[in-house]
Parts: structure tokens; sequence; C-alpha cells
């Protein structure tokens, strides 16, 4: 039986930790002055503002970072998953050096380029490749595509699902429940002040795991879709996972009104399997989108499709532009990454050692009576301070953030760094021992909340 948290006694620890990270960084918060006369908020990307004080980085090895005060972490944040292959990894390192001699941007194709290419293909299953530098643009042109290749412009989007912050699809996630409609037939929120209305009145939002909600739309307006958007695994919301058959019969609904299926696996795309979620559920869509951990750290991102989606690049019917599309640079690291580091006996490493990990968290979820569930695929996964199942967004939503923020600062100050809503990432380089100090971070604070 889960106890009951005291939200006192959560607020009375939370500014203790505080207290105690404050010592930790004196340097991070003095920079922080200065970097905020340059840079917006002293970031150069919102989500690195963190509560109680933003953490400046200095440099990575292995499985270590370190900050701008010497403090050493194990890094369960990963760099939001991109730095599943360890940081520094030395190959990454001489593949980048030795491309770096030879020039790294140049207006054509280079060998590298078609090599990742077939190197995606052979993974995920997608016959043809077209490269991007962020994952906020793969989605975008998976959007475009499956819109060019059916002449409808409606775009279904799950609620919680998180695709980046292009204006089409910056909608309904990270959002007031309150003003986001009834549970099962959402509305489309924006995240986010300058993304004008016009763009919300394409997408139709459904809840995660719920195929009853895209049946329904397109019962409707069928003929108007032009596909559906998903992380098949949603890891924006903490990790949730798809109930049995919902994948697969997302694709023969779909398909049923002539409209396309495409995975986000910006986040799952080589980190969970050598396929992705495509390979780990066995469904293939007609378009995904990379991005994130490809590139072992160097920006870049690709989109993959079935002959007759790509066939609108092919033909020309849909522009597909980009300065850095295929950038030499990024495509050396990818190589590199995609036949050297990310080899498939370390998908099965992840398993084992997630096995024990996962048992390990509910252990003591159990001993203490924790109100949690955690939730893992392999390297990636997440607590949910909820003691219900979390299934979809709406249940995301309902768990106790003050309780979930104080977790993490418990690991922080234990020299751990996950991410503060993310789920963790741990890489080729984490060893049992280094999941085990994250272990013992989380009974500490388990210990202390219910005390
Ligand atoms: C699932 C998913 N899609 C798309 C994106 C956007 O990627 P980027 O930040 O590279 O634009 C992210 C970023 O976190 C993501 O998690």
């Amino acid at each position: 039986m889960p106890v009951q948290i005291d939200p006192t006694r959560v607020q009375a620890l939370t500014e203790q930790q505080s207290a105690l990270l404050a010592e930790k960084l004196p340097r991070s918060i003095e920079f922080a002055k200065r970097a905020s006369q340059s840079l917006a908020g002293g970031v150069a990307c919102t989500w690195h503002a963190l509560d109680p004080y933003t953490i400046y980085g200095s440099k990575g090895e292995g499985s270590r970072i370190w900050d701008l005060d010497g403090n050493e972490y194990l890094d369960m944040h990963c760099g939001y998953g991109v730095m599943v292959i360890g940081h520094a990894h030395p190959k990454v390192v001489e593949a980048i050096r030795t491309r770096v001699g030879l020039g790294t941007h140049f207006a054509m194709p280079v060998e590298e380029t078609v090599v990742v290419a077939e190197l995606l293909s052979q993974r995920f299953g997608q016959p043809l490749w077209r490269f991007k530098n962020s994952g906020s643009e793969a989605t975008m042109d998976a959007c475009r595509i499956m819109r060019a290749a059916t002449g409808r412009d409606l775009i279904i989007k799950v609620e919680g699902s998180y695709h980046g912050s292009s204006d089409g699809l910056a909608w309904s996630y990270w959002i007031d429940v309150e003003q986001a409609g009834p549970a099962d037939r959402p509305i489309a929120v924006h995240n986010t002040a300058g993304v004008p209305e016009a763009f919300g009145s394409v997408l139709r939002i459904v809840p995660y795991n719920d195929l009853a909600a895209v049946e329904r739309v397109l019962a409707d307006e069928g003929d108007l879709v032009a596909g559906m958007i998903l992380e098949p695994i949603l890891m924006n919301a903490g990790v949730i996972q798809p109930e049995p058959g919902y994948l697969a019969g997302l694709r023969d609904l779909l398909h049923r009104h002539g409209a396309l299926l495409a995975f986000d696996e910006v986040k799952t795309g080589v980190t969970i399997a050598s396929g992705g979620a495509t390979e780990w559920s066995g469904v293939h869509p007609d378009v995904v989108a990379l991005a994130k951990a490809i590139g072992g750290g160097i920006p870049v991102a690709a989109i993959g499709g079935t002959e007759e989606a790509m066939r609108v690049l092919v033909d020309g019917t849909l522009e597909g532009e980009g300065t850095f599309n295929g950038n030499p640079l990024s495509m050396a690291a990818a190589r590199v990454v995609l036949t050297e580091i990310l080899t498939p006996d370390v998908y099965e490493r992840f398993e084992a050692q997630n096995a024990r990990f996962t048992a390990a968290l509910n252990d003591v979820i159990a001993r203490y009576g924790l109100p949690a569930t955690v939730q893992t695929v392999r390297c990636r996964g997440s607590v949910h301070f909820r003691a219900e199942p979390v299934r979809n967004f709406r249940d995301e939503a309902g768990v106790d953030g003050p309780l979930q923020h104080l977790a993490w600062l418990y690991q922080l100050n234990a020299g751990v760094f996950p991410p503060s809503g993310d789920p963790w990432t741990f890489s080729v380089v984490h060893a049992d021992e280094d999941l085990d100090r994250y272990v013992e971070a989380f009974e500490g604070f388990a210990a202390a909340v219910t005390a």
C-alpha cells in the first residue's frame, strides 16, 4: 500500500536539498549572472534553465560529466539521450578528427551520406532517406511528406507526444489539462505563445493508447486526414509504453482511410533497439523521423519512408531543402556510431542491465510504500510519482510534481545528473555499479520523504 506523502515535509526537504546544491555550485550561480547579459535567460535552450540553479557544464568522458565548479556527476541524462554512446567516445573522436582534415562541408553529398542512408535502411526497413539537422525539422518534414503524398491537410497528433518546436506541432504537450477539453476528446492547445491558432486547426488531438479515439476522427473526417504522427513509445511524459495491439491497430485504421502513419523515433531511434521502436514493436510505419543519438553528439536528423511516401521527394513535388542536410561531419559521426558502437550486442546488454535496475527501483518503491510506478525500455525509463499506472498524458499530468522534483534534487546532491522531468538514459559505458548509485540515491530520497 502506498504511504501518504506529507507535502510540508516535501517542501522542507526541497529547501534543504536546494541549499545543499547551492553549496556545490558557487561558480555556476555566479556565471549565470554573466550568461544572462548575453544569452536570453542565461541559456541557449529553455530546457537548460534548471530550478533552482542552472548548472553550467565543462566536459564529459564515458559515463561522467563535470560542471563549471568541478563537480563530477554520473550522467543519467546523456544529453536527452543523445550520448547513449557515452561522452567523448574514442571512435567518434577519431572519425570526426579524420573528417575535419578532409573538409567538413560541400554543396554535394559525400560517400558517408549514402552509407548512413544504407545503414538506416537496414535498421528501420525504410528504403529511402533524407537528412536534416534537428528532430524538429525531421518531424516537420514527416508531416509535409504525409500531406504531400496524400494531398490532404489534417494530421492526427497524440496528446502529450512531443515532436519539437515547429509551429505545426508545438501543440498539446506539457499543457494545463484544465484547458485541454475532455480526456477522450482533447482539443488542440498550443504549448507556447507565438504560434498562430491556424496551425492548430489542421490538427486533431487524440489520447495515447486509445484506438477508438482515432477511429472516431477517421469516421468523421477520414477523407481529409493525411496521417498521424506519434512517439510510438511516449518519452516526453516520462516513459509510457503502447498497449498490445495499439501501434498495429493505428496503422491498419489509417491505411483503411488512405492515410499514413509516421513514427517520431527521435528518442527511441537507435537507442532502445537497432531499429528503434519499429523493430521493438514489429510495426512498420510509412515514415520515420530520427535525430538525437544517431549523430553521436553532432547535430543530425533523418527521415525515412516507403517508396510511396518518399515519391514526393523523388519527383520533386515536395521541396526538401537545407544547407546542412547530410553534412559530412555529421555523417562521419553517424557512420561510426551505427557501424562500430551501437552494435546488436549493445541492446542485449541494455536489456539485462535494465532488468536488474528496474527490479532494484521497484524494490525501493515497495519497501518504502512510495506512490510511484516505473516504466522502462532498455536504456531508458522513468519513475512516475503516482500510485496508479500511467497509460497516457492525462495520467502523467496527475503525478506529484514537487515529489518528482525532490527526487531529482537528491540525485544531484548524490553526484548523479538525471533529467529533471525527462526519462533517464544510460549509455553503452554505464556499468551495473553506476546504476546502483542511482538506486542508492533514490533510496536516500525514499527514506527521507517517508520517515
Ligand atoms: C520525440 C521527439 N521528437 C522531436 C524532438 C525535437 O528534436 P530537436 O530538439 O532536435 O529539434 C524531440 C526533442 O526532445 C523529441 O523528444
